[in-house]
């Protein structure tokens, strides 16, 4: 689904009607002729090709040449190339379209590369202004030319599109966070999935508040109590060779058959549509305003579900979507009370701001029932986790090494940094409760790895991994090919695990 405003072409050759032209230059080398310049006339401006870097120079042609820093060649990978590209993008703010030849440079599998290019380029420019009547912030760049000279264009053009496609997941993931709490409800996000899921060709369904009632999700239902706004439960499955094919009963031999062949991998996302605390309100500090964004996890799931046919994933894919806010009021959840989860395992509130924790049980319930390979969730699940690693990176926790390391070669793979932090059972005891399976918090110290101690209650010993990003979830302002806002941290991540998962 297209949600960017780039239309690229990739040629042999550059568009000379372009209004700009994006050259790379390497740190040390001989520089492509387009510059115009010798390196000490460089230099002597100022611009020694650092990675990111930008010069604007005027050509003979009335064209702009932006020249673009790639650093040294020798590391100029995807990653690198990705924030070139983004670099560029700002450079070309204020024109309709660009020529460059960064899709051709840089070191390394020149599909990965253009793809990286590609997502740089979107992801620079992509910003949510539906609410802005003023425009003038959003760059005016909507057609760029990839320049792919010789042998390379096959390739490029691959990569272009596979990189079209992840970033417009991820403009998705991030129009859906930043959107307002009554721009964006439960309901409404349920009706986004089934449009996006028809147009991407994966089965959507979509649970009301009586059926998770009946289903026994005491999570979903619990933290649902305080609002006026029903929750929702968004399952999203995905099936190589198409979903038509595995609902109809004429299919059902062969699919179920393969079924079990294929690896089996099942995401669930936290969607807290806002999170105010619930009775236990947060405080009214101005960050609070980010809390719309506490669906973060479950907008990356159902962007990454978007992307899966397009791709050609070839594992089987299923998603969870923990969809509901949390608000106070006469009906709310109260400190004390006991919710029974879908798994039957009984919870003692302490704090209702630990919601993320009450609507992923049921969700991960529900994915260990499927006895699929792996599980991941991803949740904006603890301030604690963004204490300790800041806004660069999330936290993964998880009960199976092999299967951690996939989601950390996920990261690594698309510059989403990530951290392991131990799951320490001997903490298990923090979140005892003398009433109930166990209480909603542990104690001050140690809170993601508690709330992921708190998640292995309901994961039925499948290999699992949780990835808390309440840190990389929200950007305070624009840089690389991050835009102020919410982030959308983990589509490209989860993509990238999608396709390469691995049953261990
Ligand atoms: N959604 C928040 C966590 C969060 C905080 C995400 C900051 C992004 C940025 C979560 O529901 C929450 O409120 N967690 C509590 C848990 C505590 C009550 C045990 C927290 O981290 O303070
Ligand atoms: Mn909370
Ligand atoms: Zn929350």
């Amino acid at each position: 689904m297209k949600t960017n405003q780039i239309t690229f072409k990739v040629t042999k050759s550059s568009d000379s009607a372009a209004q700009a032209v994006g050259i790379a230059v390497a740190s040390e080398g001989a520089l492509a002729k387009e510059i115009g310049l010798t390196r000490e006339q460089l230099t002597a401006l100022g611009f020694e090709g650092k990675l990111g870097q930008t010069l604007l120079l005027p050509n003979s042609k009335k064209q702009m040449t932006i020249a673009v820093g790639i650093g040294e060649a020798a590391k100029a990978n995807a990653d690198a190339m990705r924030t070139a590209a983004a670099a560029l993008a700002r450079a070309s703010a204020k024109v309709a379209s660009l020529s460059t030849t960064l899709a051709n440079a840089g070191r390394g599998d020149r599909t990965a590369i253009a793809q990286a290019v590609t997502e740089g380029l979107i992801l620079a420019t992509h910003r949510y202004d539906a609410l802005k009547n003023d425009k003038k912030a959003t760059s005016k760049l909507t057609s760029v030319t990839l320049v792919a000279p010789g042998a390379t264009s096959a390739a490029i053009s691959k990569g272009a599109k596979r990189g079209e496609t992840i970033a417009d997941a991820v403009c998705l993931a991030r129009d859906l966070a930043n959107m307002p709490p009554a721009h964006l409800t439960a309901k409404m996000i349920a009706e986004r999935a089934q449009n996006i899921g028809a147009e991407a060709d994966v089965k959507v369904e979509v649970f009301t508040k009586d059926q998770l009632l009946a289903m026994g999700c005491g999570g979903m239902i619990g933290v649902n109590r305080g609002s006026v706004n029903p929750p929702r439960m968004v399952k999203i499955s995905y099936q190589p060779g198409g979903s038509k094919a595995a609902t109809k009963s004429s299919a059902k031999k062969s699919s179920a058959k393969s079924k079990t062949k294929l690896p089996h991998l099942i995401l669930v996302g936290k969607g807290v549509m806002y999170d105010s605390g619930g009775i236990s309100l947060k405080p009214s500090d101005p960050s609070h305003a980010m809390m719309k964004a506490d669906m973060s996890g479950a907008a990356a799931v159902l962007a990454t579900m978007s992307t899966l046919k397009a791709l050609g994933c070839k594992n089987r894919i299923t998603a969870y979507m923990m969809c509901t806010d949390n608000l106070p009021s006469g009906s709310a959840m109260a400190m004390g009370d006991v919710l029974t989860m879908r798994n039957g395992k009984t919870v003692e509130i302490h704090n209702t701001d630990a919601e993320g924790r009450l609507v992923l049980a049921d969700g991960l319930s529900l994915a260990a029932e499927l006895k699929p390979d792996a599980i991941v969730d991803i949740a904006t699940l603890t301030g604690a986790c963004a204490r300790a690693l800041g806004p660069q990176m999330s936290g993964v926790m998880g009960n199976n090494q092999q299967f951690v390391d996939q989601v950390v070669s996920a990261a690594g793979a698309t510059d989403e940094q990530i951290w392991q932090l131990p799951l320490e059972r001997k903490y298990r005891t923090m979140i005892d409760s003398y009433i109930a399976d166990m209480k909603n918090v542990g104690g001050p110290d140690a809170g993601a790895i508690t709330a992921a101690l708190f998640l292995d209650e309901f994961t039925s010993g499948l290999p699992w991994a949780h990835i808390d990003i309440a840190g990389p979830m929200w950007a305070d302002s624009d840089g690389g090919w991050l835009q102020r806002g919410a982030t959308a941290y983990g589509t490209r991540l989860l993509i990238n695990l999608a396709e390469n998962f691995k049953p261990n």
